[in-house]
């Protein structure tokens, strides 16, 4: 198989300065629209890079579930390898494929916990399956089979019968704060669009970047 070969250009958009809001959230929340407008599949999926102590970097794809000029939020297990890696080095880099559009949008901030609040109201808002779900799933941890998970979720489902769910404690958000982003539109004869937005000082700049 000779996948050399598969090539394509990219001829769909430009971006010019001069399309750029001033803020990278409004730039942000115009190219998330037009990409659920474009219905691409998993619009809100996004990997999230992280580091391990030893160094090795780590990523895998989770869903965004709320984005407001604080930061972009995720749901997840707080004992998984990402949260020890992020309890550990509390930063780490997004990355959005909307591929269909010929575009990436990257991000890098800091990462903090959300508030049991904030965790609360989203978990209570989740089909039962997926709050019984979050109960039962010790992620990333080693398990010998899948009758494990069947015999948890027996476990749970009586444990909850009546009544509503309680968060565990073991699950939540996390928020990452960015402090760059960088929009890609991919272009012709590999000569791709790409501005970078860097916070200094409070105030966001905006420098374009070879392709
Ligand atoms: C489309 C898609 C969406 C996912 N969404 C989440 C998510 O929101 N939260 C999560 O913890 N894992 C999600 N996962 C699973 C993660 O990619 C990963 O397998 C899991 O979080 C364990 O990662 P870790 O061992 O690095 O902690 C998703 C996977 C896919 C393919």
């Amino acid at each position: 198989m000779d996948i050399g070969e598969i090539r394509k250009e990219y001829t769909q958009f430009g971006l010019n300065r001069e399309d750029l809001a001033a803020s990278p959230f409004a730039q942000f929340e115009k190219w998330f629209q037009q990409a659920r407008e474009a219905e691409l599949k998993e619009v809100n999926a996004m990997s999230i890079a992280t580091v391990r102590a030893d160094g090795m970097p780590q990523v895998r794809t989770v869903l965004l579930k709320l984005f407001d000029q604080r930061g972009f939020v995720f749901f997840t297990n707080y004992n998984s390898a990402k949260a020890q890696e992020i309890d550990a080095n509390p930063q780490a880099s997004l990355l959005f494929p909307w591929l269909d559009l010929e575009r990436q949008v990257r991000i890098s901030g800091q990462v903090e916990k959300i508030s049991k609040a904030e965790s609360f109201k989203y978990f209570t808002s989740r089909p039962k399956g997926s709050q019984l779900g979050a109960w039962i799933s010790e992620q990333s941890q080693v398990i010998s089979s899948r009758t494990v998970l069947k015999t948890l979720m027996n476990q749970v489902k009586e444990k909850f019968k009546d009544g509503k769910i309680p968060l565990p404690d073991s699950w939540g958000g996390y928020r990452i704060m960015p402090e760059s982003f960088e929009f890609w539109q991919g272009r012709a004869n590999r000569l791709h669009d790409r501005f970078k937005y860097e916070l200094n000082e409070g105030h966001w700049h905006i420098n374009r970047l070879a392709p």
